[in-house]
């Protein structure tokens, strides 16, 4: 009778260590800090980023200019500004004169914002290009700052301008 019981109460001891280890593992990952790159919507990004502080993380990256140049046209951009960023209806990305300025930050913050909501935050356009209205607000269409990203990069590879003024 003892020696079942010990039995048991061993066996009750197993259970309860084991249950004990399985919930340890199911809560360990939300105790983990989020990681440094993790995505967030691209005007959370722009809420929480101090001006001039945002970097692409993908320039010259092959695979992330391959998904962005899909991504590009997934969101019509090129509607506007042409298939290879040479301008059509609007500005060209390609050429050398930059609207508001050509570095990431200033890319990044104008696509999420739009021209009206960059210039809200007290930007102005420098640049002249022959086609001068307002640039749409993306933040709320594109998913994450990754997409966003990506789509810059790829912006990048359109580039034909003096290569000195290359400042990403
Ligand atoms: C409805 C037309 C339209 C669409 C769609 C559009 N843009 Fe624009 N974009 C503009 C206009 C107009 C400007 C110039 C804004 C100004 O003069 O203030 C501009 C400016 C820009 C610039 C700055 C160009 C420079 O020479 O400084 C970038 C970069 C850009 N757009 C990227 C994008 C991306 C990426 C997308 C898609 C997510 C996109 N645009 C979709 C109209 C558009």
């Amino acid at each position: 009778m003892l020696r079942m019981l010990s039995a048991t109460m061993a066996g009750l001891f197993i259970c309860v260590s084991l249950a004990c280890q399985f919930s340890a593992e199911a809560t360990e990952p939300t105790q983990q800090p989020a990681a440094a790159g993790s995505p967030m919507k691209p005007l959370e990004r722009v809420a929480g980023a101090e001006k001039g502080t945002l970097k692409n993380p993908y320039t010259d990256n092959a695979d992330a200019i391959a998904a962005g140049k899909k991504l590009y046209f997934s969101y019509s951009c090129n509607g506007c500004h042409g298939g290879g960023g040479g301008g059509g209806m609007c500005p060209p990305i390609s050429n050398d004169v930059f609207v508001y300025g050509s570095d990431d930050d200033t890319f990044f913050r104008l696509i999420a914002l739009g021209s009206d909501g960059l210039m809200k935050q007290g930007y102005t356009r420098k640049g002249r290009e022959n086609v001068v209205g307002p640039m749409p607000p993306f933040g709320e269409l594109i998913k994450t700052d990754e997409e966003l990203w990506k789509i810059i990069a790829f912006l990048r590879t359109t580039f034909r301008g003096d290569e000195s003024r290359r400042n990403w």
